[in-house]
């Protein structure tokens, strides 16, 4: 039985490139009867970024709502939020004091953020020392992430190699990331990584007339109806291959190169298929937007299930430093 653990940032709401690249491979790999998945919201890690609370509170709910929507097991499992198991930043705190600074200041992400952001803050810096936290907490086998995480992983091992150097004995399981190279980096509507911070995202839970907004204002080129278009180049006909049926796209690459077929088309027939595709996800996810306290009682039933798998290893690490009662 291995133990799956990922967690994903309310910082937005989910969009179609966490959803594809995120939020279905990991329920995917949920579904293996040989697993056990622990899947949360990083709110805490999220507050690095957001200081808004009210926004927070409803990214929180539509991130939840996603993995509900998209058929997440939070019975056979277990779910929850960072913020309302304390062991996380408990664990964080000792870990901190076993991570070499330069550690943390040759951290990639680290990096790109501060050159970005107006507010670096000391939270952005420790920011891998929470992560290492929540994947130590747990026990955690497999950690599914994309790409941009792989540095993160290999600071949450190296963090509980150095802890149970001291312990001598492996207090701490070492986590594996895993990174699905076949998983690709979805583009936005401006052909770019599609990404929250840089508003070129699509939101597939948005009421339709507002989604078809979204879906017209995909980047395309000058030419004309009649004229026959390339759909390898073409961002609409990339997002469309994403979710389409193999019948649907072979019939959109065949009006692409026969021409007297619109970009505008295109976006219509895009439209469609979001809304025919994530018909069902579309109503789950608004059903619990909608019913808060059937949402909260599923985040409070998984937080109970996490804290007890957490004070495990916080009395284990606690014993250890001396912080026993
Ligand atoms: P964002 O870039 O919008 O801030 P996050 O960094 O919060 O997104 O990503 C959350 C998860 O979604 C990560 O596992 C990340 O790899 C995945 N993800 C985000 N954007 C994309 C994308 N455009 N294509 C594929 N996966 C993505
Ligand atoms: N840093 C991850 C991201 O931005 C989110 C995250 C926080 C996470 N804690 C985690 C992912 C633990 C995996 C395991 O995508």
């Amino acid at each position: 039985m291995a133990r799956v653990l990922t967690g994903i940032q309310s910082s937005g709401r989910p969009h179609l490139g966490n959803i594809l690249g995120a939020i279905l491979p990991a329920i995917e790999l949920s579904k293996n009867p040989e697993n056990e998945s622990f899947f949360f919201i990083a709110d805490l890690h999220s507050l690095t970024t957001l200081k808004d609370g009210a926004l927070r509170a409803e990214y929180v709910r539509a991130i939840a709502a996603t993995w509900l929507a998209f058929g997440f097991d939070y019975k056979k499992n277990v779910f929850w939020r960072q913020s309302r198991v304390q062991e996380h930043t408990e664990l964080a705190w000792y870990l901190n004091c076993f991570t070499p600074f330069p550690m943390l200041a040759n951290a990639t992400a680290y990096k790109e953020k501060s050159e970005k952001l107006s507010d670096v803050n000391a939270g952005l810096f420790t920011y891998p020392v929470l992560q290492a936290a929540d994947i130590l907490l747990f026990d955690a086998n497999i950690i599914p992430v994309g790409k941009d995480q792989k540095q993160h992983l290999e600071m949450s091992k190296d963090i509980a190699v150095r802890f149970n150097q001291l312990a001598g004995e492996e207090i701490l399981v070492l986590p594996e990331a895993k990174i699905d190279d076949r998983i690709m980096t979805i583009p936005g509507i401006d052909g770019q990584k599609m990404s929250k911070s840089y508003n070129n995202y699509i939101d597939i839970f948005l009421p339709e007339n507002e989604l078809k907004k979204v879906t017209k204002k995909i980047l395309s080129d000058s030419k004309a109806l009649e004229e026959p278009k390339d759909p390898d180049s073409d961002v609409t006909f990339k997002l469309f291959s994403l979710i389409a049926s193999e019948s649907e796209i072979a019939e959109m690459r065949s009006n692409y190169t026969n021409g007297g077929y619109g970009y505008g088309h295109a976006k219509q027939a895009l439209l469609a298929c979001i809304l025919e595709k994530f018909d069902e996800p579309r109503r789950i996810f608004n059903y619990y937007m909608e019913n808060n306290e059937e949402l909260e009682s599923i985040l409070v039933a998984g937080e109970e299930k996490a804290r007890s798998v957490a004070q495990h290893t916080i009395g284990k690490v606690r014993n250890v430093l001396g912080f026993s009662s």
